[in-house]
């Protein structure tokens, strides 16, 4: 066994009433790959808070290389060499690229001698080439990146001081697969190093194919740690909900199913310089899927869609009523529903409550003349959020203070809410635990049966398969192909129309 570098003892964290982490003991070894997995809420990302500085356990003991260790801060724990890439975006807007990267050390650097912004910006770009980086350019804001890119950045930073720690939570179903693939190149390269890493992931094949330990969590509470040959998707499945998973897991049937009626037209759709001249139908009650590898333009596709990015040529017409879904406004007062990518910047007010998140869009439905009785906005949330399982103390409680997980399913609650006709979906199980992602899939396919049309991008093949009716591919921003439902469809017949 390879030595000891991190060991938390009897952790305990509790958030007034919520008990996020109890008892929870674990050991990091050098050069090791430990994952932590758990349903969303299990305590996973509070764990590896107290461990980076993000906040003191409210009980328990660290110790790090031998010795007792209590960070006061994220870089208190930084210097010590833990690195944490979190789950949610970890660079700050309105600070450029280089000043994001030294953020807190400025005033080691001064101690080398006098620091001008032109050597922090050399620096930065040395660090940035070193990692593959090379279109980043360090002088710029960090906002004018794509949360890509940001992750990116972030891991550089990460990287520039060879950690003894390495927590990654969760983000590499944030990324596309070029990203995902250069993450486990820093994996494999920091394993060789000797670094400990954390790995935490609701993508159980990726859990398994990267680890060598496995530690399981549920409520808060430590179940069990699993090792070698006993790392497989079934083990650790069972271990963190509690009970195996009975049912199948996407749609039942492989039918192509939907009604004639169109409801929506997207007609030689283009935005230069990403997608050009798309077309195609989507019909009342179908499951529409759009596959692809990320940078073929589908995201942006979906937010043109929408109307938040307005198109070079083309158009996107609701066909009941001949409405061209201009912007954002036009389509959520015609019951069209957005559920981005990237949930925490484009769709939720952080500050705000739970409450006011979901009842955001549905004033209109639940106003009685001029007036909103609280009572109606607190039964709508109470409704929706149950419905949906988030895990919370109550309504009232903060988005920002909720999972990862959990906030994704305040977005889908919010728009199921205010009774939308068609849900254009980005990734919509995106860092979603396994039992939820079945509660998503239960749900479309109830949608869709009720006669509610859903357009949605995805990155895993088996949930276009499992969930779509028809099945688009784009490559190189256009259309490649078209596949109808069918026991037969293959990942691999989808992957050669993609890449
Ligand atoms: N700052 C906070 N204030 C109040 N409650 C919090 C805070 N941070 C986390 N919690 C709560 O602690 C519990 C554990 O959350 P945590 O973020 O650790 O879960 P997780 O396992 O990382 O889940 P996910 O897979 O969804 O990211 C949740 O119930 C969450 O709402
Ligand atoms: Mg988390």
């Amino acid at each position: 066994m390879e030595e000891i570098i991190l060991k938390a003892e009897n952790m305990f964290k509790e958030f007034g009433a919520t008990k996020a982490v109890s008892d929870v003991t674990l050991e990091l070894r050098k050069g090791c790959v430990l994952g932590l997995v758990g349903e969303n809420g299990s305590g996973k990302s509070t764990l590896s808070s107290m461990i980076a500085g993000v906040y003191p356990p409210t009980k328990g003991v660290m110790t790090y290389k031998g010795e007792e260790y209590r960070p006061k801060s994220v870089l208190d724990a930084r210097k010590a060499g833990i690195q944490y890439l979190t789950q949610e975006q970890g660079t700050i807007d309105g600070m450029t690229v280089a000043e994001n990267m030294f953020l807190g050390e400025e005033d080691q650097m001064s101690k080398m001698g006098n620091v001008s912004i032109k050597k922090l910006n050399l620096l930065a770009r040395k660090i940035l080439d070193e990692n593959g980086m090379n279109y980043v350019n360090p002088k710029a804001m960090v906002e004018t990146y794509s949360f890509e890119d940001r992750k990116m950045i972030e891991t550089a930073r990460a990287l520039s001081h060879q950690p003894a720690i390495l927590i990654i939570d969760e983000t590499t179903t944030a990324l596309s697969q070029k990203g995902r693939e250069r993450i486990y190149e820093i994996i494999f390269e920091q394993k060789k190093a000797g670094t400990a890493i954390v790995i935490i992931s609701h993508d159980l094949d990726e859990v398994q194919k990267l680890c060598d330990e496995v530690l399981i969590m549920r409520d808060g509470v430590y179940v069990d740690t699993l090792k070698g040959d006993e790392i497989n998707a079934h083990n650790m499945r069972e271990k963190m909900i509690g009970r195996t998973m009975e049912g199948s897991y996407y749609r039942g049937d492989f039918e192509c199913t939907y009604e004639d009626e169109v409801v929506l037209e997207v007609k030689d759709l283009s935005v230069w310089g990403i997608f050009s001249d798309v077309s195609f139908e989507l019909h009342k009650g179908e499951i529409l899927g759009i596959g692809g590898l990320s940078e073929c333009g589908m995201h942006e596709l979906l937010k043109t869609v929408f109307g938040a990015i307005r198109p070079t040529s083309g158009s996107v017409t609701l066909v009941q009523n001949q409405v061209a879904l201009k912007n954002t406004t036009v389509s959520v007062k015609n019951k069209v529903a957005y559920i981005p990518k990237d949930r925490d910047k484009e769709s939720l007010f952080q500050p705000t409550s739970i409450k006011d998140n979901i009842v955001a869009s549905s004033y209109d439905k639940i106003k009685k003349g001029f007036f909103i009785k609280p009572s109606d906005e607190k039964k709508l949330a109470d409704e929706q959020a149950k419905k949906i399982e988030v895990k919370m103390q109550n309504i009232e409680q903060l988005i920002r203070d909720l999972s990862g997980g959990n906030k994704q399913k305040v977005v889908i609650a919010k728009w199921i809410a205010n009774e939308s006709q068609i849900f254009i979906m980005d990734c919509p199980t995106r860092g979603i635990d396994i039992g939820v992602k079945a509660k998503i899939y239960k749900l479309m396919d109830t949608l869709k049966h009720e006669g509610i049309s859903i357009l949605m991008v995805s990155e895993e093949m088996m949930e276009l398969i499992g969930m779509a009716d028809r099945i688009i591919t784009m490559k190189d921003g256009r259309l490649s192909k078209e596949f109808t439902r069918s026991k037969d469809l293959s990942e691999s017949t989808i992957i050669s129309a993609i890449v």
